[in-house]
């Protein structure tokens, strides 16, 4: 009997079924009531104790196998039959129904790309934070009027992060330098909401930590940015500005122009539109990840994403970008 099992696992090793005539035939000879496997196991119960012992094993053994093999090609045509009922995969694509990406996704997979082709490696981190991430390794005092119930959403032990710069310790608690990173995600921020500002916006966080890094270093990664971004000639003006991890801190501007109504709204009527705050990395901050600021220096900005997203695209109101209105997220198109 032994030698029967042996024969029949042999045959069935390069077993080729086709289609699901061939299956139905594969069924017939080793799986019906007649078939093979079942002449085995009624000439099994006519076997000694002993023998049984020696026979069970590579019985049951053979019959797993071809059971398994009858399944996996029924699968196979039954999904084949399946999908072609269903679907005429030779129709060509309907553009009415083609997704697209967020208007939001395509300004940081642009920003992203821009700052990747300098070097710089992407990271991100929780939303959910902790007060030390986003507070107190960033040098905010105890009293700090930011950590104010004003302006954060606390949990019972966690604050939505206000701002990205708590993956920056994140990342430097985790690396050793050099460090060059941009760092994309969603804030929040418990503010008034307007055609300019919202309670949850998206930033990109930059970090370059080396030795020797200077503020014209800062500068000039900015200023490739937005003439990338932007296009060659657009202009940019830096404002001397206060953060409680970077000193000298500054803001930086691009000229919007005051043409358009969406611009001078945008602008409250200047033309200038704020677009990041950045500076030098404070020694504190360096301190406090255990980066020695005697050895390193950086610099680091905060680039917020949606208003970036209104003046490219010319769109009026932040508002617009979250009412998922599928006819107005559809119209933008890749950068
Ligand atoms: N975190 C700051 C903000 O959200 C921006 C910033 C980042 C400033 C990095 C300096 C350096 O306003």
């Amino acid at each position: 009997m032994i030698e029967q099992i042996q024969q029949i696992d042999e045959a069935t090793n390069t077993v080729t079924i086709n289609s699901e005539k061939e299956l139905e035939a594969f069924r017939l000879e080793y799986l019906s009531q007649k078939g093979k496997l079942n002449t085995l196991f009624e000439n099994f119960k006519a076997l000694s104790g002993d023998q049984k012992r020696d026979i069970g094993k590579p019985l049951n053994l053979l019959k797993a196998k071809l059971e398994n093999i009858y399944q996996q090609h029924k699968l196979l045509f039954t999904e084949k039959t399946g999908f072609h009922d269903f679907f005429d995969t030779t129709l060509p694509v309907s553009a009415e129904h083609k997704g697209s990406l967020h208007p939001l996704t395509i300004v940081e997979n642009r920003l992203c790309e821009i700052f990747f082709s300098l070097g710089f490696d992407i990271a991100t981190g929780p939303e959910i934070e902790d007060d030390n991430h986003n507070f107190g390794a960033l040098n905010f005092a105890e009293d700090h009027p930011a950590r104010d119930m004003q302006d954060t959403f606390f949990t019972a032990e966690h604050v939505l992060r206000t701002h990205t710069s708590s993956v920056q310790v994140r990342e430097m608690e985790k690396r050793i330098p050099p460090i060059r990173l941009v760092m994309p995600g969603r804030v929040y921020r418990n503010e008034a909401v307007s055609s300019r500002s919202n309670c949850f916006f998206h930033q990109i966080e930059g970090l370059y930590i080396d030795r020797g890094v200077t503020f014209a270093d800062l500068k000039k990664t900015l200023y490739y940015f937005v003439q990338q971004f932007f296009g060659p000639g657009t202009q940019v003006r830096f404002r001397a500005s206060y953060f409680p991890f970077t000193e000298p801190s500054a803001e930086m501007d691009i000229w919007a122009g005051t043409e358009t109504e969406d611009a001078r709204r945008l602008t409250k009527g200047t033309g200038w539109l704020e677009v990041l705050g950045c500076g030098m990395v404070h020694p504190n901050v360096l301190k406090a990840s255990n980066i020695d600021s005697k050895e390193y220096s950086a610099f680091a900005f905060g680039l917020g994403i949606d208003r970036i997203a209104l003046l490219k695209y010319g769109i009026g109101d932040i508002r617009d970008l979250f009412l998922n209105d599928i006819r107005l997220l559809s119209q933008f198109r890749g950068l």
